[in-house]
This record gives structure tokens, sequence and C-alpha cells, in this order.
């Protein structure tokens, strides 16, 4: 009898101990990860990436540890360019973007292309001595380059390269195809082509490689009605015609003064499309008037941090998960933001200040990804 009755109480006392166990771990019952220990791609179920410099990325450790830590996904921020790619003669050299792809692929990060039709940054010398007889260019000539360079760089990062910016900045802030003067490394497509070159850019990627996701990308659609309008337009207008369209890339090259409800409209209206939403190109300048001298505060600091935070959540706010293609930064420090080295202005617009300590801005962007 007493032998029966001791069992009981010992699967009694074994049950509860069992249950306790299970216990629902309450977060408060652990202390929050070291703030060293957090990284931005485990805060979040969609993926994270960040613009990379060719030289930095080859050889300064510090910043390529930054990157292989917090980033699963890579845009060159110039590597991939027409003008990075093709010399004077139309010939093709590969040799940077190839050792930079390999770089990446190394690290275990996924490579976003970008971009193959913008009206910047090309090899406009090449471009332009595609002439009839006299200084006209030849539409023939321009289209036939533009196909060959397509199809040549798709084809090449084929099974390595997944998605790509094909068309980059084709509408201008009244709405309007983009036009200009083409001098230096600006060349402007469509006053050569017409529109057509659009719809002829995302059909030649398909033709190179049937599984990548295309984009159409551009800045402020956050902050002009007329350019997300148009754009959207042109967007329904392209699926109709059955091009191969997958996605819109929003670049969101934003301030603090960028006002949350000109954010929500933009995710809303860009996820209403149905087609893949990725924030290509995302920072927070803190000085948009570009004024100097100019100090920055602990204030100045929060505001940005709470826009990058607005950012993060109101993409998973209004983006539903099958349409979050991911949130791209631009750069990776203050240091090295284009903001300060291509437009040479006085600003701090990154994640991580020119010693790659994390910013105010790191802190709260990652709770803004936080499920
Ligand atoms: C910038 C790069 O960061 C610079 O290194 C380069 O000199 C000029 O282009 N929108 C775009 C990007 O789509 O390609 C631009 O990148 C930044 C603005």
């Amino acid at each position: 009898m007493r032998g029966v009755i001791n069992y009981k109480w010992f699967v009694f006392f074994a049950v509860v101990i069992v249950i306790a166990s299970c216990k629902k771990s309450d977060s408060s019952d652990f202390p929050p990860p070291p703030p060293d220990n957090t990284t931005i791609k485990e805060s979040t179920s969609f993926t994270t990436g960040v613009a990379i410099n060719y030289n930095l990325m080859k050889n300064n450790l510090t910043y390529s540890k930054v990157v292989k830590k917090h980033f699963d996904r890579v845009t060159f921020e110039y590597q991939m360019k027409h003008a990075a790619n093709v010399q004077n003669n139309g010939m093709y050299n590969f040799t940077n973007s190839d050792e930079l792809v390999s770089i990446a692929q190394a690290a275990g990060l996924e490579v976003y292309g970008h971009t193959l039709v913008w009206h910047q940054n090309n090899n406009g010398n090449y471009l332009r001595s595609l002439t009839s007889s006299g200084s006209a260019l030849n539409p023939v000539l321009v289209k036939n380059a533009m196909q060959d360079w397509i199809t040549t760089v798709v084809t090449r990062y084929k099974g390595k390269i997944k998605a790509w910016d094909v068309v980059n900045e084709v509408v201008d802030e009244t709405g309007n195809f983009r036009t200009g003067t083409s001098t230096n490394d600006a060349f402007y497509w469509y006053s050569v082509l017409g529109s057509s070159y659009i719809a002829d850019a995302f059909n030649y990627a398909h033709a190179a490689d049937p599984t990548a996701v295309l984009f159409i990308n551009d800045y402020n659609l956050e902050s002009s009605p007329a350019k997300l309008s148009a754009t959207i337009a042109l967007v329904n207008q392209l699926k109709a015609a059955a091009v191969p369209l997958h996605g819109i890339a929003t670049q969101m090259h934003i301030s603090i003064n960028t006002p949350d409800t000109n954010i929500d409209n933009m995710f809303a209206q860009l996820a209403a499309t149905g087609l893949q939403v990725h924030v290509s190109e995302l920072d927070v300048r803190i000085n948009p008037g570009n004024v100097s001298p100019f100090t920055i505060t602990p204030a100045l600091l929060e505001q940005q941090a709470q826009k990058y935070k607005y950012v993060a959540q109101s993409y998973r706010n209004n983006v539903p998960v099958a349409q979050r293609y991911g949130i791209t930064v631009w750069n990776v420090t203050d240091a090295d933001s284009w903001i300060v080295t291509s437009m040479g202005q006085n600003d701090f617009p990154c994640l991580f200040d020119a010693d790659y300590n994390k910013k105010p801005a790191f802190n709260l962007f990652v709770s803004g990804l936080k499920l």
C-alpha cells in the first residue's frame, strides 16, 4: 500500500514539475538581448539590405563586417551601372562587378541588381557616339545598344542576381516622362527612343532571365503626388500590356521633415497595385536644408530615429506580407553616404556614424522592424 501511495505522489509531483517547466516563458522572465547582439536582419521576417561601395567592401574589414552582420542583401551603389561596365568603344569590362558579386556571394549576401536603364551614371561618351551622319543620335543604334547592354549583363549574372531595377527615375516631378540634355554621364533615353523604351527594357531583361524579379524604381514617391500617381498609372499600363513588371521600388531618400501621412499614403497606393514593394534606398537626412555650419543635437538624432522607425512600421502596416520585397538602406555610415560623397551635403543620414557606432536611428529602426 505504501508503495502505491508513494508512486502516486511521485507521479503527481512529476506532473507538476513538467507543467511548470512548460509555462510559456514571459519575455519579462529574461533580460532583453544585449544591444550588440541585435542585428537588423534578425529583427524582421522580410529581407533587409544595404547599398555598398566597391572599394570599402573589398578593402575595409570593419565596413564589410557590419554589412555581413546586419544585412541579407546588398545593392551596388555604382558598380552594376552602365558607366561602370561599358567602355567608350561600347565593349564591356565586368571585372570589378564580377569581383563584387563574388565577394557578396562568399559572404552569403543576395545581390539586388541596380540599375539597367537610368538617365545618370551611363557611359555617355559611348552612347552619344551612336549617331547617323552628322551629330543626330540614331534611335536604332541607341535601342540596339540598350538591348545589348541589358541582355549581356542580365545573362551574365543569371542565377546570381535574382532581381533588377530595370528602369530608374523615368518620371519627373510633374509626372511626365523625364527628358533632359544628355551630357557627361547623363543620357536621356526617352528623348531618343520615346516611352516605348520602358516596356522594351523590361522585355529584354525578362528574355535574358525569365526568373528575375523586375522592378521600376523611383524617388520622391512619398513627397510628390503627381509623381506617385503617374508612376502607378504607368505601372498599370505596363501590366495591362503584359509587360513583365513585378514590383515597384520606392527609393525613400527622405528627411526628418517627411510627413508620416505621406509615407502611409504612398505604401497604401503601392500595395494596392498588388505588386512587390521594395524600399530600395532608404536614408533620412537631418539637415535637409543643407545649412552650414550645422550642429547635430540629440533632438535631431531622435527625430531621425523616429522617422526610420516610422518607415519600418508603416511598411509593415500597409504592405501585405506577400508583397514585402524588403527594405534596403542606402550606404552604411554617415561618412560614406552618397548625400555626403556625391551630393556634397552637410548631413548624417545613415544608421551608423562615421566610426561605425550605432546611432539612435539603428535602435529605433530595429524596433520598428520587429514583428
Ligand atoms: C548614387 C551612388 O550612391 C553614388 O555612389 C553615385 O556616384 C551616384 O549614384 N538614386 C539612385 C542611386 O537610384 O543609383 C544613386 O546612387 C542615388 C540616388
